[in-house]
């Protein structure tokens, strides 16, 4: 299915020369802000936030505000008509012919892009429960063009919730189309990456290897992606507790670390991180948080400015074929045509949240 609009639902819908495009432009934002400031006077931007967030709602809401844009929305869906029972379809439908763009968060896989089926304006994807979060890998692409000054030859350890961390499987599946990097996977063997992320590594052709433990990996790392253990996703809190504070860093562990050694955390921190480390000058969270900003007003110019279509469905219904994950948005909105991919002679994989199942 083609819909009029560009949408960015997933960073690898666009080709790597659009990213850096958009990084490019975030980067000169930040050095020259004010020459922006008029570039979305007369637009306006919704933020549909149907999750908690600081920092995403915050820095599209400050960046189309020093756009010169203005703002509607809502970030407590018990507000609003979701309450009474509106579909997803009727809600987007209905504010996406009040706003020139809108910004959607889910706690629900693939719902940014079922959103997108109905919505009449550009619909961009600020993180749809454990799946993606494209908008947070702009940030970090512009944090690394900034901070180490390449996006190539990089060696990054990714620790933490690596399962449910939709900013790494969102970064991970970008790095992987830069030359030269290498990923170690720092996880319990419960919070592993899911495997349909580590199929798109191995057909990048970039290495990467699965430990258990921060202190063997990080005398070898250029970047350190921290990650929080994301309590609301398990299913107990006994599961939780389980795994919660299996991955501390700290001032004595970051000796082992080269000294241009950066350490990038998508926030919130809750103690995954030891408050001391702010002070260790390759603490890069709270910049990293900063050029979100940036980068999210490169982004409006350009979804604005766009004048494109963007492919939504690519595969096709398959009779009697569901999806079998209870997270993914064509379980609760029922109306959305279940469409599959089809991977080699034996597997689906759903458009919406990427699950895969075995053909019979
Ligand atoms: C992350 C998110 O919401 O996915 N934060 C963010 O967007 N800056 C990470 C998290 O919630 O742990």
């Amino acid at each position: 299915m083609i819909s009029s609009y560009p949408h960015l639902i997933d960073l690898n819908d666009y080709p790597v020369s659009w990213w850096n495009d958009v990084v490019e432009l975030g980067e000169k934002i930040k050095n020259n802000p004010e020459i922006y400031s008029g570039a979305c006077h007369n637009k306006i931007m919704a933020t549909l936030f149907y999750e908690p967030s600081t920092r995403t709602q915050m820095s599209f809401q400050t960046a189309m505000l020093r756009l010169g844009g203005r703002l509607i929305g809502f970030d407590n869906p018990a507000n609003s008509s979701v309450s009474k029972g509106e579909t997803l379809k009727d809600t987007t439908k209905i504010v996406s012919n009040y706003a020139d763009i809108l910004v959607m968060r889910h706690p629900v896989a693939g719902a940014a892009k079922a959103a997108a089926l109905s919505a009449d304006c550009p619909v961009i994807n600020a993180g749809d429960s454990g799946h993606l979060h494209p908008t947070q890998t702009l940030t970090d692409l512009l944090t690394l063009k900034c901070e180490k000054g390449r996006l190539d030859n990089l060696t990054i350890g990714l620790c933490g919730d690596l399962i449910n961390g939709r900013t790494v499987h969102s970064l991970l599946k970008a790095m992987s189309c830069y030359s030269g990097n290498k990923f170690i996977l720092i996880s319990t063997p419960e919070l592993k990456l899911p495997s349909y992320v580590k199929d798109i590594l191995t057909a990048s052709g970039c290495p990467f290897k699965e430990v258990s433990t921060l202190e063997e990996v990080l005398p070898e790392l250029d970047v350190l992606y921290m990650t929080r253990i994301q309590q609301e996703r398990f299913a107990s809190r006994e599961e939780y507790l389980a795994q919660k504070d299996t991955y501390i860093l700290t001032t004595k562990k970051l000796k082992l670390a080269k000294p241009d050694l950066i350490i990038l955390h998508p926030l919130p921190r809750v103690d995954e991180i030891e408050i001391a480390v702010d002070e260790d000058p390759r603490a890069m969270y709270f910049n990293q948080a900063k050029y979100g900003m940036y980068v999210r007003m490169a982004l409006i110019i350009t979804m604005l400015d766009l004048d494109s279509k963007t492919t939504l469905l690519r595969g096709k219904v398959v009779k009697g074929a569901s999806c079998k994950n209870p997270n993914c948005i064509t379980c609760s909105e029922s109306y959305l045509p279940k469409s599959f991919i089809t991977i080699g002679e034996t597997m689906l994989e759903c458009e919406y949240c990427n699950e895969r199942l075995l053909l019979r």
